[in-house]
């Protein structure tokens, strides 16, 4: 495996299959970057090990699994090379071009792109035009199970199977995108229920504390254990798509900043990385609530999935 970028997703990614066994060769542009990433290994490595995630292999021997390197011709032998580098189209660019040139032809090259179009991504590689796939995995991309994947009309037939049987194989959770729109399947879905949310806040209706509780013990409480349309299914399709026609009218469905969250951004107050969002973050750093945060996350993937 490959994975190009060493920062928040691709060292969750390259932990992951390292973990699973799979010889693992992880880029970064330097070494001050790959030696954060190789802390973080130890550090989820003994989350992991705390939290009772089944871990076939040692420490010590899931990380020699792992090449750290700052040279992309180490990506020679790749079967699948995933890049995971910042959101910039030029950058991204800039590192398909170059694999193209390196890789073995059936390898795989994927990105991890959030919000770029996988086309244009990819529109200077030509001999490996064939074998190109954007994988999006969710962050942290060492826990949460969700993959999406999407394909590209020219995409060899096939490829797009095999990440998936891989991915599946490791206990992710591999889903199908069939049209390259903007922010795939579940960035659309959290935009519109964030849309709706800030709105009722801006609004008055509800306090910032109770809106958290409404998502995390209302719908939250039951996406825990089933998806929307089974949701919809219990509740009864008669009774849902009345509601939808009365209360589609009603919802937010304007394209606007929010001036609740730019009066927060003006004021540098980001979330948890400064320490104060919609809520205060004292006493503790990034790292360490990012770290309890994924503490809970792994309690809730073991519950949920093992
Ligand atoms: N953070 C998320 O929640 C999230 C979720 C899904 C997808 N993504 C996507 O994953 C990708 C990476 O995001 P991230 O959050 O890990 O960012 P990040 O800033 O944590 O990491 C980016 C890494 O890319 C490296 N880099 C910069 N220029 C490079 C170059 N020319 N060649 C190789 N490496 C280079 C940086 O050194 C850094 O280590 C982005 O495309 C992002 O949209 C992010």
């Amino acid at each position: 495996m490959g994975v190009i970028g060493s920062g928040t997703m691709g060292f969750g990614i390259g932990f992951y299959f390292a973990i699973h066994g799979y010889n693992t060769v992880i880029f970064d542009v330097s070494e001050d970057h790959l030696n954060l990433a190789k802390e973080k290994f130890n550090t989820y490595y003994d989350l992991f090990e705390k939290a009772q995630f089944p871990l076939q292999l040692s420490k010590q021997n899931a990380f020699k699994l792992i090449e750290w390197t700052t040279t992309l011709d180490s990506f020679k032998e790749t079967d699948l090379i995933i890049e995971s580098v910042i959101e910039q189209i030029e950058v991204k660019q800039n590192v398909f071009a170059k694999l193209d040139t390196i890789v073995k032809s059936d390898a795989i090259l994927a990105s991890n792109t959030s919000s770029l179009k996988l086309s244009e991504i990819t529109e200077n590689v030509s001999r490996m035009k064939n074998r190109v796939i954007l994988t999006h995995f969710f962050n942290p991309a060492q826990i949460v199970p969700l993959v999406e994947l999407l394909q590209l009309p020219n995409t060899d037939h096939g490829v797009l199977e095999k990440v998936h049987a891989l991915f599946e194989s490791i206990g992710k959770t591999p889903i199908r995108v069939y049209k390259e729109v903007a922010g795939l399947v579940a960035n659309r879905i959290q935009v519109a229920l964030a849309r709706e949310a800030i709105s009722l806040l801006e609004d008055g209706v509800v306090t910032k504390e109770d809106l958290e509780k409404t998502i995390f013990d209302g719908p939250g409480f039951r996406y825990a254990t089933s998806g929307l349309l089974k949701i919809m299914d219990f509740g009864g399709l008669d009774i849902w798509d009345k509601v939808l026609g009365n209360l589609q009218g009603e919802i937010e469905s304007s394209i606007r900043t929010f001036p609740v969250i730019k009066d927060l951004v003006n004021e540098q107050a980001y979330g948890v990385k400064t320490g104060k969002g919609f809520f205060e973050y004292p006493g503790k750093g990034f790292d360490e609530l990012v770290l309890q945060r994924d503490e809970e996350l792994l309690k809730h993937l073991l519950t949920t999935h093992y």
